[in-house]
């Protein structure tokens, strides 16, 4: 039973293997065409922009964004939230998260609250792991909050949140309504115009099978946001401020083409496979991964104790050994890769009383039924030895 071949199953940190294609753009841009794109009229300079361009398109596409100008890339979901909540909350704002987020929300949110600009109110979580709607209602409704962020999918569990009714409920109400979909981009169908989110930020290097050092959001006309890193654009170069057209207002500097080229080829993978489809596999996944982890004895299921609502994120607790402990011997003695620990969630993980943090299974579109059995085998064996 035991396999050579490293079997990967930590798709929620980064997807890998990238679909074909992906790399080969990568290498390809760097080889053969290498210019900066928007900084020269040469025929390489215009192709890198025309193929950036491309990839804004097809991110347009999947997240059902009328004007791909609105797309704006940056290098990370991280470097986006950091934009936007620094570009747009002014002194005084309340803004409602909730305790599922990661540390790329709650820090820069923390050091906003902490340096006295904003107010923070988090919303709790149930018992089981989803968000606690009844709460989270009542501090949204809460005067003078003017945005409200939530997760897509929570990292640490896989939980789907409710993002359509959530934005209807914020757009009700005039309140800018904030998705960061690390998780959600490529994975669950988003349409940001209908689930009225003002806000969707993304990674390249998950669900979206780019690589690395790409991300970016989208926001609505009506959300006023300041750019966070100035410089040149290869545009306007006259001005000696940040010129008013986007995308380029937030995008100075000279990007990562390759990347963002190599994004473009993943991003196309994802709407040819099919959302739906690649969600639809990982399902199945997941369902075996339940109902075969949830009879070993020692093992716990961190959060929701079913697979309603949830995307392919499986994180479990051994009674007998750390998470640190269990990821190591998966990786020592079976080669299989997960992350350990508190994922960059820590709220969570001290609601739930699982202060040093779960092992995360986590699955891509490119993982097979074998692969969450040869797990459940591994995790069997594990126990068993304890
Ligand atoms: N990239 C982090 C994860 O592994 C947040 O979920």
């Amino acid at each position: 039973m035991l396999r050579e071949k490293i079997t990967y199953l930590d798709n929620g940190a980064t997807s890998f293997p990238k679909p074909e294609g992906v790399l080969e753009a990568y290498i390809n841009f760097s080889k053969n065409i290498g210019a900066s794109p928007a900084r020269g009229g040469y025929a390489t300079a215009i192709e890198a922009g025309r193929l950036i361009f491309k990839t804004r398109l097809t991110l347009a596409k999947i997240l059902r964004v009328e004007d791909p100008s609105r797309i704006i890339l940056t290098k990370s979901a991280t470097e986006a939230l950091n934009l936007i909540f620094f570009g747009y909350l002014k002194p005084g704002d309340r803004v409602v998260s909730t305790r599922m987020e990661h540390n790329a929300v709650i820090r820069p949110l923390r050091y906003l609250q902490k340096k006295g600009i904003i107010e923070v109110l988090w919303a709790r979580i149930t018992e089981d792991g989803r968000l606690d709607m009844d709460n989270f209602i009542k501090l949204v409704q809460t005067s003078g909050v003017k945005m409200v962020v939530t997760t897509g999918i929570a990292n640490s569990t896989g939980v789907i949140l409710p993002i359509r009714e959530i934005g209807k409920f914020c757009r009700d109400r005039g309140i800018v309504y904030v998705v960061d979909g690390a998780q959600m981009a490529g994975v669950h169908p988003v349409n940001v115009e209908r689930d009225s989110i003002d806000v969707f930020v993304f990674t390249g290097h998950k669900g979206l099978y780019g690589v690395q050092g790409t991300g970016g959001f989208f926001f609505a006309e009506h959300v006023q946001i300041q750019p966070l890193i100035l410089g040149g654009t290869g545009t306007r170069s006259e001005l000696d401020v940040m010129p008013e057209e986007i995308p380029v207002r937030f995008e100075a500097g000279t990007p990562n083409t390759p990347g963002i080229v190599a994004l473009g080829v993943g991003a196309e993978w994802v709407l040819e496979k099919g959302i739906e489809n690649i969600h639809k596999h990982k399902q199945e996944i997941l369902k075996i991964m339940h109902e075969k982890l949830v009879d070993i004895e020692g093992v716990r299921i961190f959060g929701p104790q079913d697979i309603k609502d949830r995307s392919a994120i499986v994180p479990i607790i051994m009674d007998s050994l750390s998470p640190q402990q269990t990821a190591y011997k998966l990786w020592q003695d079976f080669k299989i890769a997960v992350r350990a620990g508190l994922h960059c969630a820590p709220h969570i993980h001290n609601d739930l009383g699982a202060e040093k943090g779960t092992v995360r299974f986590s699955f891509g579109a490119n993982n097979t039924i074998d692969d969450a059995l040869y797990a459940v085998e591994a995790i069997k064996s594990i126990a068993s030895e304890c």
